[in-house]
């Protein structure tokens, strides 16, 4: 078969056969792989950012001169979009390339690719950008880290919208696979729901074959609304098979199952109606002591924000009865620790608080696993240090914010002048101590004031004793 036939079955398996998507990963080996998209929105995952600002769009509202290509391409309906049309609130310019849509069908009025803790949405609208300030085309964006960015609007059956009719009432120009018709532009903001401020944020990837884990993600927490009619008419118009085929193939339910979370978190910009729900540091701050432990002047360090970043402490570790503290020093199985932060998310009472260090902490695991089957353990730090914080840095550090882990930070230095690394250490061991009573005063009485003495007096001499002491690292859940 030609690839372009090879192409085209794939597709067609994806929207006839049930199992079809599950077999993407043998001719594209990153739809098997890390940071895959769509998953489930589900609070556990959530963490409130504060630093997220609303999404601004620029150049949206397009001038009836523009002509837009409106396409079928066997998998979805697509409308190409000006790169005059941009996000200008991330940290790069990310122009606009097309925007296109996931749907249910006439029977199945659920078709969204993101869920939110499993409610699945109508549908769901991509309108994708690439980073333009680093790469010239699309083409050459499609499968860098920092290379799209789309913004994903959950589509309900609601009142009849009067924006998405702009080129709805086309469908029946582009039924089959291939057909193309240009339509006049209009305003592409309208298509957005109106509140761009409260949204969910993610490092994700492609949701069709080659599943590139390229996608910053941005989807909005508010849907918009097309009427019963409106969705009728995309779900029904269109064909997955070309014109001259005799037997014609509906084009529908072309959503992807969820992914697996994985090591990730979800940011979310808005806290409202979300009970509980934690808190992410301020990614800028991290990012500046974690080039301070690799080059900067420790001293300085220990003197500035670097406390703020260290883990939270509880007054009485090992006093829920959920946890137990183990002695073996081996490293959690990534089930056991996605079953632990779950588990942890639900019971905001326990004792250890895990949500420290959640991504710094997992990608130290999986590298150690990586190095432990080569035996080459010792090369740890050095991994850490060339590969793993570079690229933290540039891609999930920004987006996938976590305090940092003593451990981490244990790590970090080694290397450094003995001199420099033990004034830092000292110094942490002081910070922690202070907090650790401060935090066991309020416990036992909240109105009394600390009354233990200078912490210099009591400073263990041993630092990693007084930092395993709370480290979760050691504890596991009772199954
Ligand atoms: C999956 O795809 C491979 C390669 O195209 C093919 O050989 C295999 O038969 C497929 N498996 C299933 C279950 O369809
Ligand atoms: C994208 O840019 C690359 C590099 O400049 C160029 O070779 C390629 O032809 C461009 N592709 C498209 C589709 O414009
Ligand atoms: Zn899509």
């Amino acid at each position: 078969a030609s690839p372009k036939a090879k192409h085209y079955l794939l597709f067609i398996l994806f929207f006839t056969g049930p199992d079809g998507e599950h077999n993407w990963s043998s001719n594209y080996p990153f739809c098997g792989g890390a940071f895959q998209s769509p998953i489930d929105f589900q609070t556990q995952l959530l963490r409130y950012d504060p630093n997220l600002p609303p999404i601004q769009v620029q150049n949206y509202n397009l001038a009836t001169k523009e002509q837009l290509t409106l396409s079928n391409n066997g998998h979805s309906v697509q409308l190409s979009l000006p790169s005059h049309m941009y996000i200008s609130s991330l940290p790069h310019r990310y122009s606009a390339a097309q925007l296109h849509f996931h749907w249910g069908s006439s029977n199945l009025l659920t078709g969204s690719e993101h869920t939110v803790n499993g409610k699945r949405f109508a549908g769901e609208m991509h309108v994708v950008h690439f980073n333009s300030d680093k790469y010239p085309n699309i083409s050459m964006a499609v499968d860098k880290h920092d290379g799209l960015a789309v913004l994903g609007v959950f589509i309900e059956i609601g009142e009849f919208n009067p924006a998405f009719d702009k080129f709805f009432k086309y469908m029946n120009g582009i039924k089959y696979r291939d057909q193309k018709i240009q339509v006049t532009a209009f305003n592409i903001h309208a298509l957005l729901p109106a509140r761009l401020d409260e949204y969910y944020r993610y490092d994700g990837s492609l949701t069709t074959p080659p599943c590139y884990p390229s996608v910053l993600w941005t989807v909005f927490r508010r849907p918009v609304t097309i009427s019963r009619k409106q969705f009728l008419a995309l779900a029904t118009a269109l064909y997955a098979s070309y014109a001259q085929e005799s037997t014609t193939v509906p084009l529908h339910g072309n959503y992807r199952k969820p992914q697996i979370a994985d090591n990730r978190v979800v940011l979310v910009s808005f806290k409202d109606g979300l009970h509980g729900i934690l808190s992410a540091a301020s990614p800028f701050q991290r990012k500046q002591v974690i080039q301070k432990l690799l080059v900067g002047d420790l001293a300085d360090l220990a003197d500035e924000g670097l406390y703020q970043l260290l883990p939270k402490l509880s007054p009485q570790p090992g006093k829920d009865k959920k946890l137990k503290k183990t002695k073996k020093q081996g490293h959690w199985s990534q089930a056991t620790q996605k079953k632990q932060w779950s588990k942890n998310k639900v019971q905001s009472n326990t004792a250890f608080d895990t949500d420290k260090g959640i991504c710094f902490v997992s990608l130290e695991e999986n590298v150690m696993h990586k190095l432990e089957r080569y035996h080459a353990k010792g090369l740890m730090v050095e991994a850490l240090r060339e590969v793993v914080f570079p690229e933290l840095n540039l891609r999930s550090y920004l987006y996938c914010r976590s305090d940092l882990d003593l451990q981490t930070i244990r790590k970090l230095i080694q290397g450094r002048s003995r001199d420099e690394a033990a004034e830092l250490e000292q110094s942490l061991a002081e910070a922690m101590l202070k907090k650790m009573r401060r935090q066991i005063n309020q416990h036992r009485n909240p109105n009394m004031k600390t009354t233990i003495g200078h912490p210099q007096a009591t400073i263990p001499k041993d630092f990693n004793s007084a930092l395993t002491y709370h480290r979760p690292q050691r504890a596991e859940w009772e199954d």
